[in-house]
């Protein structure tokens, strides 16, 4: 059994489909744990993308992530991280596979509805981000 982190971002809580998403992680088996919605600070989302601070895009995804209300989320199942990955789709939703959440609902690589943590690493330090 694994957990990860998922965020649905602004956008996707903006086009009311948390029901939608959550019903694609149940459906494919996996549970969700733990939810909150919240608006992140400057700071938080800043911290939160650290690794991608010195990439020419990280400006305008802290803006984004900032602009509205988010769902962070905590999934479990077995293989989570990557299942959560699959079902997501590639981060740019016009690479991603047909039937993924980011081709279905994704308008561009900056607004691409949801986050999910990449490793057993990264899910371990997301999920103890937002919950306690
Ligand atoms: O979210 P994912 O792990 O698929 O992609 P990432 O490479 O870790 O990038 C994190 C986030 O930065 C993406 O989900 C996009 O919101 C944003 N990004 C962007 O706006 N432009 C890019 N060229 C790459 C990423
Ligand atoms: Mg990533």
């Amino acid at each position: 059994m694994e957990e990860t982190l998922s965020i649905i971002k602004p956008d996707g809580v903006g086009k009311k489909i948390i029901g939608t998403i959550f019903k694609r992680f149940e459906d494919a088996g996996l549970e969700i744990v733990n939810i909150k919605r919240l608006t992140l600070t400057t700071e938080k989302a800043g911290e939160f993308y650290y690794m991608h601070k010195d990439r020419p895009f990280y400006p305008e995804l802290v803006k984004f992530m900032t602009s509205g209300p988010c769902v962070p989320f905590v999934i479990k199942g077995e293989n989570a991280i990557l299942k959560v990955r699959e079902l997501m789709g590639a981060t740019d939703p016009s690479e991603a596979d047909a039937g993924t959440i980011r081709a279905d609902f994704a308008d561009s690589i900056d607004k691409n509805i949801i986050h999910g943590s990449d490793s057993k690493e990264s899910a371990e330090r997301e999920i103890s981000f937002f919950f306690d």
